[in-house]
């Protein structure tokens, strides 16, 4: 079965989990396998630009993830500026935008340089939105904007709302993905998740291969989607 162009999901979201387990597994440190998600991430990005998707969004740190080992956070931190070293020609070549929704808070004025770098750098590219959530949270997001929007004083409706959320540029999530037999949500994009179709996988993390999300588009468009409505 091929993908049917004229029904891609508009907005794919991944929560690429099991670089702990797939390092584990070999006898390797852990970070062994973020650095092979890594790897795994940018054949995924290249992909989702060539089958034309408008939006890839992944969750790279969440606001929990500080909780992980020292050594872990530090090499943690220091992937998106060696992703974006090794792969800013593709990403340019290719057309990808690159965005980031997340928290400033305890992020290093060096990774805010860089990610704000990379998305000056990419600003008119009319290719996929390439979204990395970094030191995001869910839960985060809303609170955030609801700081955000008490300062002006209104009330106002879900639309309205959304204006104020770190991802107000993203549409919904169309096709959720979670890797690596987990099936939760862990606090990723809460709002944008209401009506996403949920697709979890065993596949770990730096297994996940181009014809892995060719399969979950597939099954994505053999779903039927209601929103609250009849058929
Ligand atoms: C996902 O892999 C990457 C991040 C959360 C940063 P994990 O590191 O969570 O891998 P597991 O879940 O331990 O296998
Ligand atoms: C979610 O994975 C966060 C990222 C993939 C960045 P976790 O591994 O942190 O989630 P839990 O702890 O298993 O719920
Ligand atoms: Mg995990």
């Amino acid at each position: 079965m091929k993908i049917n162009q004229q029904k891609l999901p508009r907005h794919v979201a991944i929560i690429m989990d099991g670089n702990g387990t797939w390092a584990k597994r070999r006898g390797l440190p852990r970070n062994r396998g973020h650095r092979q998600g890594a790897l795994a991430l940018k054949d995924i990005m290249l992909h989702a630009a060539k089958l034309g998707l408008e939006y890839l969004t992944v969750f790279a740190f969440s606001t929990e993830n500080w909780k992980r080992p020292r050594e872990e956070v530090e090499y943690l931190m220091n992937l998106p500026k060696e992703f974006f070293s090794e792969h800013e020609e593709d990403i340019v070549l290719e057309n990808i935008r690159l965005r980031w929704i997340g928290s400033r808070e305890r992020l290093s004025e060096e990774v805010i340089q860089e990610i704000a770098r990379l998305e000056e750098k990419t600003k008119d590219n009319q290719g996929l939105v390439f979204t990395l959530a970094f030191n995001y949270g869910g839960r985060d997001e809303i609170v955030h904007a609801a700081n955000e929007l008490l300062k002006t004083g209104k009330e106002i409706n879900e639309q309205e709302f959304n204006n104020f959320l770190y991802s107000n540029f993203l549409p919904d999530v169309d096709l959720l993905i979670r890797t690596s037999n987990q099936q939760r949500i862990s606090n990723f994009l809460l709002w944008k998740l209401a009506y996403s179709e949920l697709y979890f996988t065993k596949t770990l993390w730096p297994d996940f291969k181009p014809k892995d999300l060719g399969k979950a588009i597939r099954e994505y468009q053999r779903r039927e989607r209601r929103f609250g409505g009849i058929k």
